[in-house]
């Protein structure tokens, strides 16, 4: 309905009257010009459909991830392995052939956990899982014992704040979704810290669990004490609730060993297909390469990495060149908050004007279900027409609100930006956590997640002209 009637509106509108002339003579491009101009590119899309899904680059993603996850293992911001995941993409790139393979330096935080447990002296012995949370600060060498409160909520916290003074407080907080619960793992200790306790352990955000804790960054306030903090299995957070709620007295024991060094130096890593035509003008693709340091950081984001990678690879075996460069990066500090592709920006931003779309993945690569896009809505229906390429794999669905976190400073400034939308449900299940592993990708959801990755990006940076965007001026002439 939406659809429909937009379509009617922009019909009205004068650039589509085709009656001005251009300052070279030519008549403006109508809507219908764009969309003949896409459809000429079905045979190319079939082309790139057919090698990543069933001809010769068949699993190849795949396989690249495992070895790459098998031989690095997961990557955290700081850590040796990070480094050598770098240096492993910079060498892989250079042999794959790809152009301008070349690492640019950022500074990212480095946190390590150290040493860690916890353990449940009363009402009776029982050793809880954790993971210490990303930038929490350590217990006194001795530990911490001490009573735990229990709370399903923030309200229900500052309900009883005259309670938290000297404990441990425990979130059991239900999992709605990930972008609505995980302000209880970012900012718990804070709001623990607030009311007087001395530690806080967070129920995993996870939609379902074998009692693994999931980790993740967290963030202090200044003014606020700094408390240890982790997470724990949703397991034992349910357990230490039906606990409360009769009445017993709980007590934990808890060490943590973590610690914050000096930013560290890292790099975000690029490589290219030089555009032909305008060599300038960028679309980017891209995943980041840091993860956290359980699992394998082979879902988050392995998967988006190498189909980004892939997409490159599929374009160079077919002996492609789109007239735009396109750039891949695998950005370094993401789960710091996006902190390699911020510097990125800082220093990429004078270009804006040439970057005709940012897209990411770093929601998994499952099966895919299309692609979820910012712009306004002569770019989205643009994009809606090269979706329409993807019908022979049945991805043809636009979504609202691109996400991805390395992304967002250019969307933010009115850049287009894409990600990749695949089956999810059982993407919390596994995230930052010791399950994350290479078994959870399948080649056949990868492979066609890459065929989508590629059409997508190729034919967006091989077009006539750039996608229309509103803000910036720049490019709506
Ligand atoms: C790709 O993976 C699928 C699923 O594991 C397998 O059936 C198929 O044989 C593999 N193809 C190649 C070329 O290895
Ligand atoms: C519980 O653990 C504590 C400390 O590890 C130990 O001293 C105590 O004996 C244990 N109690 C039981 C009943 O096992
Ligand atoms: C901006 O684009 C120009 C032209 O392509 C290029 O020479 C320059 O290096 C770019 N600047 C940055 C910071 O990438
Ligand atoms: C195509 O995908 C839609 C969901 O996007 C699904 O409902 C439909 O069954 C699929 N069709 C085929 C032929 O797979
Ligand atoms: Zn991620």
């Amino acid at each position: 309905m939406k659809y429909l009637s937009l379509i009617f509106f922009m019909s009205l509108l004068p650039q589509y009257a085709g009656k001005s002339l251009r300052r070279d003579g030519s008549h403006p491009r109508t809507f219908e010009d764009i969309k003949n101009e896409i459809a000429g590119y079905s045979d190319t899309a079939k082309a790139i459909i057919d090698l990543a899904v069933h001809g010769k680059a068949q699993n190849r993603s795949y396989e690249r991830l495992a070895v790459f996850a098998d031989t690095v293992g997961p990557r955290l911001s700081g850590s040796k392995n990070l480094d050598a995941a770098i240096q492993y993409m910079f060498s892989a790139l250079q042999k794959d052939g790809l152009e301008n393979v070349h690492l640019e330096p950022v500074k990212v935080p480095h946190w390590e956990r150290g040493e860690e447990f916890a353990v449940m002296l009363e009402p009776r012995n029982h050793s809880i899982a954790i993971l210490g949370l990303g930038s929490s600060v350590a217990t006194p060498p001795e530990g911490i014992t001490a009573e735990v409160m229990v709370v399903a909520s923030f309200d229900e916290l500052h309900r009883r704040a005259q309670e938290a003074k000297g404990k441990i407080v425990v979130y059991n907080q239900p999992f709605v979704t990930y972008g609505e619960t995980v302000r209880y793992r970012s900012q718990g200790a804070v709001e623990a810290a607030k009311v007087g306790a001395v530690a806080s352990l967070i129920r995993s955000i996870a939609s379902f669990s074998i009692d693994s804790p999931h980790t993740g960054w967290q963030n202090y306030q200044s003014g606020v004490p700094r408390i240890p903090t982790a997470c724990i299995s949703v397991e034992d957070a349910e357990m230490m609730s039906r606990m409360a709620l009769r009445g017993t007295k709980i007590v934990v024991y808890l060490k943590m060993g973590a610690r914050t060094y000096p930013d560290s130096p890292s790099f975000n890593t690029v490589a290219e297909i030089v555009g032909n035509k305008y060599p300038e003008q960028i679309v980017l693709v891209s995943g980041h390469l840091d993860s956290w340091d359980v699992g394998q950081g082979a879902m988050d984001d392995g998967g988006g990495a190498f189909i980004s990678w892939e997409a490159l690879s599929l374009i160079k075996d077919l002996g492609l060149r789109p007239k735009r460069t396109l750039r891949m990066v695998l950005w370094t500090g993401e789960e710091q908050g996006g902190v390699g592709a911020e510097q990125y920006y800082q220093l990429h931003k004078e270009n804006i004007s040439n970057f005709d779309i940012v897209m990411e993945s770093d929601e998994g690569t499952f099966k895919p279900s299309g692609l979820a896009f910012t712009g306004n809505a002569k770019a989205r229906d643009i994009i809606k027409e090269i979706m329409a390429l993807l019908l022979p794999i049945n991805v043809t669905d636009v979504f609202d609100n691109a996400d991805g976190t390395d992304i967002n400073y250019w969307m933010r400034d009115g850049v287009p930006g894409a990600s990749l939308r695949d089956d999810l449900s059982k993407y919390f299940w596994f995230h930052h956590s010791q399950g994350d592993t290479m078994t959870v990708q399948d080649p056949n959801q990868m492979n066609l997640c890459a065929a989508v990755w590629t059409v997508v990006s190729y034919v967006i940076a091989d077009m006539e002209e750039m996608l229309p965007r509103d803000s910036k001026g720049a490019l709506n002439k």
